[in-house]
């Protein structure tokens, strides 16, 4: 007969359990340790983490200046527009546009003087040019399209306006995009 069948010694049966414990101890340990790469390896990245979301200071650009920044991999324009820029936006009637839409639509409340864009156009995905084009906005020499001040498409092939992402003012001074 077996060991296993029969009736335990208490030296046995202590040095046996002893046994057992520390090898189902070993085996989650390493079962821990296989798994922790992989449930890492399922979470985004810092670098993804990082880039998910950012913060950015608008204090230092002037009217009239574009800064362009990278979010989740595309460039976005931040443009501190001048009160004639502006004016020129919310001047524009509904019916000139290609993609109608108001500029109030476009910018938040009471921060009419910032326009944040994504600058990729369109059409085919080039970057735009800031202060260029017919309109005083922005001109994609890949096809000629032309967008305004709004960020908006008044000429060429492109089909809609810039788009504008998800961003929140934490400051007057600063916002947040994603
Ligand atoms: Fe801009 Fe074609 S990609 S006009």
């Amino acid at each position: 007969m077996s060991d296993d069948t029969m009736p335990d010694d208490p030296d046995k049966t202590t040095r046996r359990d002893f046994m057992t414990l520390t090898a189902s101890g070993m085996i989650a340990v390493g079962a821990a340790c296989a798994a922790w790469p992989l449930v890492d390896s399922l979470n985004p990245s810092a670098d993804v983490l990082a880039l998910s979301s950012i913060e950015v200071d608008i204090g230092h650009v002037e009217p009239g200046q574009t800064m362009t920044v990278k979010w989740r991999g595309k460039p976005v324009f931040i443009t501190h527009r001048t009160e004639a820029q502006i004016q020129e936006a919310v001047d524009t009637p509904l019916k000139d546009l290609i993609d109608p839409e108001e500029d109030s639509a476009r910018v938040k409340d009471g921060h009419s003087k910032w326009l944040v864009t994504i600058g990729i156009c369109t059409h085919l995905g080039c970057v735009p040019l800031s202060n260029k084009g017919d309109y005083d906005g922005w001109f994609c020499p890949c096809h000629g399209s032309h967008y305004d001040t709004s960020g908006r498409i008044r000429k060429g092939p492109a089909p809609l306006n810039l788009a504008v992402p998800p961003y929140e003012f934490i400051s007057d001074t600063k916002i947040k995009i994603g």
